[in-house]
């Protein structure tokens, strides 16, 4: 059945569908391989296939940037499969039975980002110190999540940063972020460090590994799916832009709802996903048709990262006015625009 039939939805909820018609639509451009493939024949798709099956067709040397989203260390499911929590030393075993061969499409010079919840943080840090040089290890602050009686919420992911040796692509000024001036203090009568704008007071800042101006997708952005651990574009845009350049091809053998394709066809990188599930695929494919018509990230403008909520274009938001002098609009942007219950956790 397709999605459309299956849920009832408010009308400006904006989560992307498909019809039955689009399902057959975006699944005939999906791959599957079977034989080996050179880089030209994968560039811009999506392969609808188990990992471990894909992994023995694809080239060697042709990735620039590895993007990793595996399923975390919690029983989960995705559509028609469930991923079963493990104990740590078989998490490690299973993240290592794929990890170890994709290798080989890595080319000398390649960045890989693995993401992670605390739980399977440890394995991914254990497994990837074997075989790469970890840079960094980023936190990002999931603001939604589940509240807790007995212990502390969980409101973080990590994102461990990796490369194949010390040579790697690594664009700071790309990945600055905009934030608001607190106490703007001036040098003899100008601004030291800071922009003063009809907009408000901002200043451009160097990223740091702690990320707190992120928002998991929700039903009134048009990003949002129904896949239920989808990442934001603005996480991928960052990760994106710091570590490839333009034309240089992103892999994510765990592409879910396609958000890293998507994003990399944004910021005109070329891209290779592989999905087990159809759905996704197609949702996937549909993104990145919808990404020919408008090719924003909600969060990233004008050459920058702007902070929650401080862009002035922001769209269905409360101002940045409204945010800090309007508890009221404050409190309704804190508790009315979560995820239905069972999106909130990975
Ligand atoms: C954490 S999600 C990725 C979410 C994605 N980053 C997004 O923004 O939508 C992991 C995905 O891996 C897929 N997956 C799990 N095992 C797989 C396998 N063996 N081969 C290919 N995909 C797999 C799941 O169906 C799921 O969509």
């Amino acid at each position: 059945m397709s999605q459309e039939s299956n849920k009832k939805r408010a009308p400006r909820n904006k989560t992307v569908t498909l019809s039955e018609e689009e399902l057959d639509f975006y699944e005939s451009r999906l791959l599957k391989l079977s034989t080996n493939f050179s880089p030209d024949e994968l560039l811009n798709k999506t392969i609808n296939q188990d990992l471990f099956t894909a992994i023995d067709f694809l080239p060697e040397a042709f990735v620039d940037l590895l993007f990793l989203d595996p399923p975390y260390n919690l029983t989960k499911t995705f559509n028609n499969n469930t991923f079963r929590e493990q104990s740590l030393s078989e998490y490690i075993r299973w993240l290592e039975s794929w990890f170890v061969k994709l290798l080989k499409v890595l080319k000398p010079n390649a960045s890989v980002y693995i993401c992670g919840d605390w739980r399977s943080s440890t394995a991914i840090h254990l497994v990837a110190q074997k075989y790469l040089n970890i840079r960094s290890r980023i936190t990002w602050e999931r603001e939604k999540g589940r509240g807790a009686l007995n212990n502390w919420k969980n409101c973080s992911e990590d994102i461990w940063f990796c490369t194949i040796s010390d040579e790697y692509t690594f664009n700071v000024d790309a990945v600055k972020m905009k934030r608001r001036v607190i106490a703007p203090y001036k040098e003899n009568g100008t601004p030291k460090d800071w922009q003063e704008t009809n907009q408000g007071n901002f200043r451009l800042t160097y990223p740091s590994n702690i990320w707190t101006d992120l928002t998991i997708p929700f039903w009134s952005m048009p990003e949002n799916t129904d896949h239920p651990t989808q990442k934001p574009e603005k996480l991928l845009a960052k990760i994106i832009l710091a570590s490839s350049n333009p034309n240089d091809l992103v892999f994510d053998p765990f592409l879910g709802s396609g958000t890293s394709s998507v994003v990399a066809k944004k910021l005109k990188r070329n891209y290779l996903g592989i999905e087990l599930e159809r759905l996704y695929c197609c949702l996937a494919e549909k993104r990145l048709e919808m990404a020919n018509e408008d090719s924003s990230i909600q969060g990233y403008a004008e050459g920058v990262f702007w902070e929650r909520n401080t862009h002035p274009l922001t769209k269905n938001k409360p101002t940045p006015l409204l945010k800090e002098k309007d508890p009221t609009s404050l409190n309704l942007f804190q508790s009315g625009l979560k995820r239905p219950n069972n999106q909130l956790d990975k």
